[in-house]
């Protein structure tokens, strides 16, 4: 069978991991894909910073646009939006797919790349981009398209999680389960992001602009963290028999009265029952709930962030692109034909 290049932007926790899963496994996913999957290259800012998995050093480049432009798949684990948006869209340009991890770069600026990739007819994949090992993209995208999703509910950021839960099982303190949160790898490069919101209002965005068919603009997500939350505030939850978690809720409400309905997405902490299974998600482990008309309920769950489980993620996509270089055919699709008016946050939350 044919070969396939792959380009790889970024050789960090998440990267190193990919690589050091293509290589030891390349021969059964070329099996699985139909094709060989040639990785051709890693760009790094810094080739001689230590890796684990070790990269090997004739891999590592600083040159990406070079990496890029004789590429089938490039995969995009740099994060940030600059260069990300950049090199993302020479990509697509170049006319290879794209698979990404990059929530903040999807959450940002994903009408652009989804436009560019349907005009040259190339596929951007980002199933790693939220709920880190959890398959909770293509569940969307493609499993429930038939159906109406009302609601998501869920914990979508690990390191939040990982905070809370320390703070509440062992009386650790916000900074320790932080730093310690940090080095597992879980937080961002820069984990205000995390501990402010943004990485969880970025993944409801995505998550809402997915279920409900319409573009969610990140400025639209209502947005609060956990750096008020105290080790008092934790401990009195739980004596009053709750613990805090912070959540994502992207809701499709019937404006009042008017039979016509629209979306809303918000991330703030919450009481959670002891009692809820939500309460019994531990560690960077995420959870996310999705409420459809036919379906019922359905529940998602496992490793919310991680190199090697992020990487399961991204090798997934890897397959499903190399699949379709070897099929052909357009792809999925991106759907945002719904339109459905954002609400605004105030009136959402009188609701509740
Ligand atoms: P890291 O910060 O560990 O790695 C980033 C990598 O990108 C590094 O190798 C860095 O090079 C490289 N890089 C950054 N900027 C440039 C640049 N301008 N030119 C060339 N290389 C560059 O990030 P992660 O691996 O943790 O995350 C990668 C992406 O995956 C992010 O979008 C993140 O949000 C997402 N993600 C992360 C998860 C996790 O658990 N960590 C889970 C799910 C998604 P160098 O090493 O030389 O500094
Ligand atoms: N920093 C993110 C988290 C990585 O903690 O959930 C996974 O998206």
């Amino acid at each position: 069978y044919r070969n396939l290049r792959v380009a790889l932007l970024g050789g960090g926790t998440v990267g190193a991991n990919v690589v050091d899963l293509l290589l030891t496994h390349g021969e059964e996913l070329a099996n699985r894909a139909g094709a060989g999957l040639e990785l051709v290259g890693v760009a790094v800012r810094d080739i001689d910073a230590e890796r684990t998995p070790a990269i090997p050093k004739h891999l590592l480049t600083t040159d990406a646009e070079a990496l890029i432009v004789n590429a089938d798949i490039v995969v995009e684990l740099m994060g940030g939006l600059e260069p990300a948006r950049t090199y993302v869209l020479q990509a697509i340009n170049s006319g290879a797919d794209v698979i990404t991890a990059n929530k903040a770069l999807l959450a940002t600026h994903g009408p652009e790349l989804f436009e560019a990739a349907e005009q040259v007819g190339a596929q951007l994949y980002y199933e790693a981009a939220v709920g880190g090992a959890i398959p909770i993209i293509r569940p969307l995208r493609e499993s429930l398209a038939g159906d109406r999703v009302t609601r998501i509910l869920g914990i979508v950021n690990g390191t939040t999680n990982y905070i809370l839960d320390a703070m509440d099982a062992t009386g650790d303190t916000f900074e320790n389960a932080l730093a310690e949160a940090t080095r597992l790898g879980y937080a961002e490069a820069d984990p205000t992001a995390d501990v402010g919101g943004y990485d969880a209002a970025q993944k409801a965005a995505i998550l809402a602009s997915l279920a409900f068919h319409t573009t969610v603009p990140l400025d639209a997500v209502y947005r609060e963290g956990i750096t008020e939350i105290t080790d008092s505030q934790v401990k009195a939850a739980r004596k009053a028999g709750y613990v805090i978690k912070i959540l994502a809720i992207c809701e499709r409400i019937e404006i009042d009265g008017t039979g016509e309905y629209g979306v809303s997405a918000r991330v703030h902490p919450a009481l959670i029952p002891l009692a809820h299974p939500l309460a019994a998600v531990h560690g960077a482990n995420n959870a996310v709930f999705i409420e459809a008309e036919a379906a019922g309920s359905l529940m998602f769950y496992g490793a919310g962030a991680g190199g090697p489980e992020t990487a399961s993620a991204v090798l997934g996509d890897l397959v499903s692109a190399a699949r379709r270089h070897v099929i052909g055919g357009p792809g999925v699709a991106e759907s945002t034909h719904a339109n459905l008016p954002i609400l605004p946050m105030a009136s959402v939350l009188t609701r509740y």
